[in-house]
């Protein structure tokens, strides 16, 4: 039976999951019209970067592999150091996209962005089909238990309704197109 841990990370994925259509919707919106081109995807990297990183990439990264690495039973650190140096490369993408963005650079923003998304999708991919699993074979149920509060906590800090908040950014960018 799937965990309230895994599954709050599972529902956060499916959230971040649900931008990619809009992406390949907005193909070559900036020949049409360069400012709203600009305004989608300046509103979609607030999302990326409050919602995927801030909320979500942080519990994984203070929570999560931190405790799987210091189990005595985990052996497959480098699966843990290949999901970091992803979550490392997102944060240079987003650079990277806001760069082009402001040269007037929109092709190759968006061949970033489609790029982003590609490897944000695949590195969800492994997190669903193969660290969660690991995770709940790992720990006793009690224990995965206590990873949800502090997930819980984390979402207090930061602000709940402020998640709810961010939590309705993709389906906004699906009805402004
Ligand atoms: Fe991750
Ligand atoms: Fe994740």
């Amino acid at each position: 039976m799937e965990s309230n841990t895994s599954k709050m990370l599972l529902n956060e994925h499916e959230i971040i999951k649900t931008v990619e259509g809009t992406i390949y919707a907005m193909d070559l919106l900036w020949e049409k019209d360069p400012e709203k081109y600009q305004a989608l995807v300046a509103r979609m990297l607030y999302f990326f970067k409050e919602y995927s990183d801030r909320f979500h990439h942080y519990k994984e990264e203070n929570v999560l592999f931190p405790e799987m690495r210091s189990h005595p039973n985990f052996t497959l650190h480098e699966i843990i150091d290949e999901l970091e140096e992803h979550h490392k490369m997102f944060r240079e993408y987003t650079r990277e996209i806001k760069e082009a963005i402001e040269n007037s650079e929109f092709k190759k923003s968006h061949d970033i962005l489609k790029k982003y998304i590609n490897d944000l999708l695949d590195h969800i991919a492994v997190e669903d089909d193969e660290l969660f699993s690991m995770a709940e074979n790992l720990f006793s149920e009690s224990q995965y238990e206590k990873l949800f509060y502090q997930f819980k906590d984390i979402d207090l800090e930061l602000g709940e309704a402020f998640k709810k908040e961010l939590e309705k950014i993709p389906q906004e960018l699906r009805d402004s197109l």
